[in-house]
């Protein structure tokens, strides 16, 4: 064996410098895992190789190369055709998702399910060189994660992020071996997706003329805000997403959060005039009418172009916080109530939705949508994101609905994450999510087994009301999504005391990358002081 070789020798002198006798801090923590302190194996001359040539092994291989380029002193050369000391391979018995690490002197192969599980192989690779530096411990892993849904949501509407921002928060997951982004893109406060047939939606609904100060304060800084996606920077972060296999789920809210697009065409409103982009926040009345097939029409037309962009099996159409009281006035939807024999606006509610989602799944997509769907009745195939606690999706479950837990106890990551009465803290919307308290989500609180198969995994959510800038946006999302990413991918297996260790190594990655993080965890200022 060429470039890697057993030292036993300077053994003593290595595991001082590199601390190889401490156990691997993988987070989050995987399903079995084995080390010998005693053997190291050293990494600085490797190549990387794949021997069965997938152009998507070629792919996940060049990606961690260069991420290590970045956090390590390590830059490995992926070898197509020769014999290297990494290997990465294909194992079609394994679970799609799950793969095998060996790290022997022999050499380090990495074996996934698919790619998918080769690259978290690699995420886990990539964990123990920032531990260990290029001499590695002896090391088994064998993984698979708890749920085949993790996911985040970034609200890139109250407050717009970059390209380039936004694949940065795609690395982030990445890391974190989270699979779904799911990206909220209409707002009351801004239109932020460049759709092709309806132009004015990115002039007129992505601009608002000024913004709230403080907590939605009396007081306006007087300064426009506006910022969209074309559909080139869409397409291209799709991918950028795919490269770390992570679906891109859009969200496209309706009925309510509506005002950017009423503002722009006003025809879609009940009152068909006197709209305007949000400029503080909250929840308007201004919602898309229910009783104009024109709405129905703007909407489809908006989808047909979506799901052009996103390949995802989900399309999430909102659903959540819509008040019925524009419904309650208006002679077209109050007609169509009684055309579909519906009991109330809730039932109008439903019937939008239930609208929606027949045309989504003619088209091949699946509905997502907030708890609020449930209200006046939801079909057998719509799945719910269970926001406001957990009931809605407990409900949901027991209902054979399909159910993504994002609890605003534990998943909202807008929330504070000290109770400091002095608040010197960075801004949050208010609420107090610890990463203590992420850690502890159940998502199969009150299930029987029998309910718990409809759990499809779990989701952390940024808004971004009070998050201005990129900086402020990491500090709010790390820690915190480590504890909800051991939630979806170990789910039975945590330990809230060795997370603790875990993350003081793994901690270690966010500051090679350069990524911001909130301190309170590390230093015990994140519980509360009773
Ligand atoms: C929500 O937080 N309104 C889903
Ligand atoms: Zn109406």
């Amino acid at each position: 064996m060429k470039n890697l070789f057993l030292t036993t020798v300077a053994l003593v002198a290595t595991l001082a410098v590199c601390g190889a006798e401490n156990p691997p801090a993988l987070v989050p923590v995987p399903q079995h895992l084995t080390f010998e302190p005693g053997r190291t194996v050293d990494l600085a001359a490797a190549r990387i190789c794949i021997p069965g040539q997938e152009k998507e092994l070629i792919a996940a291989a060049t990606l961690f190369s260069r991420d290590l380029a970045r956090e390590s002193d390590l830059s490995l050369k992926v070898d197509r055709k020769a014999g290297g000391d990494i290997r990465l391979m294909l194992d079609t018995s394994l679970g799609e998702e799950a793969y095998r690490l060996s790290v022997r002197p022999e050499g380090v192969v990495v074996e996934g399910g698919s790619p998918a599980g080769v690259f978290y192989g690699l995420q886990s690779l990539r964990q123990l060189v920032a531990q260990y530096g290029t001499t590695l411990p002896e090391v088994q892993v064998e993984d698979a994660p708890s749920f085949g849904y993790r996911g985040a949501m970034l609200d890139c509407c109250r407050h717009f992020f970059t390209v380039e921002e936004v694949k940065t928060f795609l690395d982030i997951l990445a890391l974190h071996k989270i699979n779904r982004f799911h990206w909220h893109l209409t707002e009351d406060q801004g239109w932020r997706i460049e759709i092709k047939r309806y132009p004015e939606l990115t002039k007129i609904g992505s601009r608002r003329a000024e913004t709230v100060l403080g907590n939605n304060s009396v007081a306006y800084d007087g300064i426009p805000y506006d910022g969209y996606y074309t559909q080139d920077d869409v397409r291209e972060v799709v991918a950028y997403a795919a490269e770390r296999f992570i679906e891109v789920i859009p969200e496209i809210e309706m009925p309510g959060h509506a005002s950017a697009a009423l503002a722009t065409y006003p025809w879609l409103g009940c009152a068909g005039e006197g709209y305007k982009v949000q400029t503080c926040w909250g929840v308007f009345p201004e919602v898309f009418c229910a009783g104009k097939e024109s709405t129905f029409e703007f909407l489809q037309n908006v989808l047909s172009e979506v799901i052009e962009l996103f390949p995802s099996k989900y399309i999430h159409v909102g659903g959540d916080e819509c008040p019925k009281e524009s419904w309650e006035k208006c002679p077209a939807c109050q007609q169509r109530i009684r055309d579909e024999h519906l009991k109330n606006e809730h039932e109008l509610q439903s019937y939008f939705i239930l609208r929606m989602e027949k045309w989504l799944n003619e088209h091949g997509r699946s509905l997502i949508g907030w708890d609020e769907i449930l209200e006046g009745g939801i079909s057998q195939s719509a799945t719910i994101m269970s926001w406001r606690g957990a009931k809605g999706g407990i409900a949901a479950a027991r209902a054979g609905n399909k159910v993504i837990m994002t609890p605003n106890t534990h998943c909202y990551l807008d929330y504070y994450q000290t109770k400091d009465p002095r608040r010197l803290e960075p801004w949050g919307i208010g609420g107090y999510v610890s990463v203590g308290k992420a850690y502890s989500l159940d998502p199969y609180d009150q299930l029987t087994e029998a309910e718990r198969p409809y759990i499809l995994g779990v989701q952390g959510n940024i808004w971004t009301e009070y998050i201005a800038g990129f900086a402020h946006l990491q500090h709010m999302v790390l820690p915190r999504l480590a504890a909800l990413a051991e939630v979806g991918w170990s789910c039975e297996r945590r330990d809230a005391e060795d997370f603790r260790r875990r993350m003081e190594v793994f901690r270690k990655l966010y500051e090679r990358q350069g990524w911001r993080y909130a301190p309170y965890f590390f230093d015990g200022t994140d519980l509360p002081k009773e």
